[in-house]
């Protein structure tokens, strides 16, 4: 049987049989007779207060494990479940036994052999910083906030899966290694099983590698996304969503952007780019709603130690109307804002230019003060797949915006006339070939159909409130990190 998590033992009325908790110890205090043990297995929030009373028969064993118990060492504590005298927890565990499991020295313990020699444990008991608990991101989970982090990720990607599985939507799984750029940004990283450097006679060869030599006998790139698969398995069982890995290896050193992270991607047939937005909106509001209900403690903590008023935040946005601006009507009202006021913007905004992060959180927190959707953006700055608008100008992409964050989801509706398709191909020098399948869905039985992606990180990064993407994802790959 598995041992009974702390969550579910605090949550007991006190009872008369023992019981034992396992988990890592927080903080050890001594007061008189009394030896208080916090232990946290990461269940929950709480900790258990385990009190050892030294003068009712604690063994011997167990009072020398006490003397040398340390923060972070891994124990099992046996005892019954009594009422707390102390506030802020109902119960507690009056102690009688204490196993030490594994050690976790609170000075660097020396030995002739390097390889056990053993550091001070890092977490001891004070506040560290974000940057130092990235390099030990193996131990930071340990920490409550890396603890909130991750039960958060946990919920909200189960809350994800509901969304779209309670609306007939079935998910699909799409392939990490791919032969095309999605979204033509040319930021993939190349997957093969040749080495670059070298030829049989150990140098580059002179035309470069043979590709058909190759694995896959071509070359072939970690994913971007994996819309391009949705919308054909959209195009024929309607409604379908990834969710998985990405990559980019987009060369922005942001605290927005990571070299891998999680996407969902819903693609839905017979749908135009007002039903997309109605998705968005309603799924996004989902999601907060679920966050607000299903881990209530988790965002008590980011309120109060990250990122303050962040619950407010949530309950406003759950319940705000999201404000509709074209591209054109929302660089009109950057214009006007850093008309005579130069300084406003680092980057001056014109029709034609890529919204920038200020851009995009000027419309948010000063013009709407809460979300926005973009539309219709000129298709010199959106992907080939995007459905042309008839001014020939623009396309029907949609962004997402939030206050605070900027940009969480992209999308569009698809280009499904395959003459309109080729052309735009044609104009970005893409080569059809390479497409042919992509192009099948134009040419047999083609139906308008919409879909957009929301970075899964952008999106615990704004429920949680925390300031860098890198902090809220196990192990963050950015450029010059690929640690563990
Ligand atoms: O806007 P993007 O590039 O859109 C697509 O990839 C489309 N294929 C989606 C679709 O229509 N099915 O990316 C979608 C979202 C962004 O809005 C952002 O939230 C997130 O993915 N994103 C990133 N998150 C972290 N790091 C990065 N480097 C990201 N790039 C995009
Ligand atoms: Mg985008």
């Amino acid at each position: 049987m598995l041992p009974k998590l702390i969550k579910h033992v605090l949550a007991d009325s006190p009872q008369s049989q023992e019981t034992s908790v396992c988990g890592w110890v927080r903080t050890k205090r001594e007061m008189k007779n009394l030896v208080f043990v916090e232990v946290n297995d990461g269940s929950c929030f709480a900790g258990i207060q385990c009190t050892f009373d030294m003068g009712k028969g604690i063994c011997e064993k167990t009072a020398e494990a006490l003397g040398f118990l340390t923060t972070g060492a891994s124990v099992e504590i046996t005892g019954k479940l009594t009422a707390s005298p102390a506030s802020g927890q109902a119960v507690e565990i009056a102690a009688c036994s204490l196993r030490v499991i594994g050690q976790a020295p609170a000075e660097a313990v020396n030995s002739d052999n390097p390889a056990l020699c053993i550091p001070a444990y890092p977490l001891q008991k004070k506040r560290h910083s974000m940057e130092f608990l990235r390099e030990i991101a193996h131990l930071r989970p340990r920490t409550n906030t890396f603890g909130a982090v991750a039960r958060l990720r946990s919920r909200m990607s189960f809350a994800i899966h509901r969304y779209f599985q309670e609306r007939d939507f079935h998910y699909l799984h799409t392939p990490v290694i791919t032969a095309g750029d999605c979204e033509g940004a040319g930021a993939m990283f190349q997957v093969t099983t040749l080495e670059p450097a070298k030829d049989t006679a150990g140098a580059q060869p002179a035309g470069g590698l043979d590709y058909s030599k190759d694995f896959f006998g071509k070359k072939t790139f970690l994913t971007v996304s994996g819309q391009l698969e949705a919308e054909t398995y959209a195009s024929a069982i309607s409604r379908v969503y990834t969710f998985g890995p990405t990559f980019r290896a987009e060369n922005s050193n942001t605290v927005r952007h990571l070299a891998e992270f999680w996407m969902v991607e819903p693609e839905v047939a017979f749908a135009q780019l007002e039903d997309n937005m109605a998705l968005a909106e309603d799924f996004i509001k989902y999601i907060f709603n679920a966050a607000l209900n299903e881990c209530a403690s988790e965002l008590e903590f980011f309120n109060a130690h990250v990122e303050k008023g962040i619950i407010e935040n949530l309950q406003q946005l759950a319940n705000a109307e999201f404000t509709h601006f074209t591209y054109t009507d929302a660089v009109k009202e950057l214009e006007k804002a850093s008309a005579g006021n130069g300084g406003l913007f680092e980057f001056k905004p014109h029709w034609g230019c890529d919204l920038q992060s200020e851009h995009e959180k000027f419309l948010t927190e000063k013009v709407a003060c809460g979300p926005v959707i973009v539309t219709d953006y000129p298709k010199e700055i959106k992907a080939f797949y995007m459905k042309m608008n008839d001014d020939g100008k623009t396309v029907r992409a949609m962004d997402v915006l939030v206050p605070r964050l900027g940009e969480i989801i992209g999308g569009s509706q698809r280009e499904d006339n395959l003459e309109r398709l080729i052309l735009r191909m044609n104009e970005l020098n893409l080569k059809t070939e390479d497409y042919h399948w992509y192009l099948d869905l134009r040419r047999f039985g083609t139906v308008p159909h919409s879909g957009f992606g929301l970075g899964f990180e952008r999106l615990i990064q704004y429920v949680s409130g925390m300031a860098n993407i890198r902090d809220v994802i196990p192990y963050p790959r950015a450029v010059g990190q690929a640690e563990f």
